[in-house]
């Protein structure tokens, strides 16, 4: 099955952040040869397109309508995933403070959601003919797939979700703002600290990303047999 596997499924993965989430989704996704959908990117390339059209974010209705009109693509290579906004490669900037400190304002206007959640789901189905994709984010498993074959919620104890983002460098009391304080205004609209019916949880703390990746990949693949 490694590299050239034929799994025309759906991989939901979702979960809060420091769980690993993304760097186990892209190496499941390369693994089976499918498809990666980060659905966190559609919320931080509509946080990058407003602000550039002018349109604040607090302004739910002009976030809505002005979302409707994005001109995006998503390049669905776990090895390269790509975010193309008007032609122009905007993956770099997704990840600066001036967008992660603003994107809940998005993630948490509902009908921005039910737009965003429209263009996940034509993503998502676009692969169904091709090698299915691994879905990750926050609300796949329960609203945006909950039919997908495999359904995953990656959880940690939030002392291990800091010290693994602190390790990326900031210090410790930027960084439980910034992770704690994101969360719980996302958990407003979400639920993703708890797994729906018939979702499997696995609880990372303890976990190297490949033990995690291994337990995805047993799951993928007990679901196509
Ligand atoms: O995973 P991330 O940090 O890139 O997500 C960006 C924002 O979008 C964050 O506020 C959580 C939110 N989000 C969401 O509400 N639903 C998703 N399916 C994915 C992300």
């Amino acid at each position: 099955m490694d590299g050239g596997g034929r799994m025309s499924i759906v991989i939901a993965i979702d979960g809060p952040a420091g769980t690993g989430k993304s760097t186990v989704s892209r190496e499941v996704a390369r693994r089976l040869g499918m498809a990666y959908l980060d659905t966190g990117a559609t919320y931080r390339v509509g946080a990058l397109y407003c602000l550039r059209e002018g349109v604040n974010l607090n302004h739910q209705d002009d976030v809505t309508a002005m979302l409707a009109t994005m001109n995006v693509q998503m390049k669905l290579d776990p090895a390269n995933p790509r975010v193309v906004l008007d032609d122009e490669d905007v993956t770099h900037l997704l990840h600066t403070d001036s967008i992660s400190l603003v994107v809940s304002t998005v993630a948490t206007n509902l009908d921005a959601r039910a737009v965003l959640r429209a263009v996940q789901r034509d993503l998502i189905e676009g692969t169904r003919a091709a090698n299915g994709v691994v879905a990750e984010g926050r609300d796949i498993t329960s609203v945006v797939a909950p039919d997908a074959e495999v359904r995953v919620l990656l959880t940690a104890d939030e002392e291990v979700r800091l010290a693994r983002r602190a390790g990326d460098g900031a210090d410790l009391a930027t960084i439980r703002e910034a992770v704690l304080g994101r969360d719980a205004k996302d958990s407003t609209v979400v639920q993703f600290h708890k797994a729906a019916d018939g979702v499997v949880e696995i609880d990372t703390s303890d976990l190297t990303i490949e033990e995690v990746v291994t337990a995805i990949v047993k799951l993928a693949e007990e679901a196509q047999a």
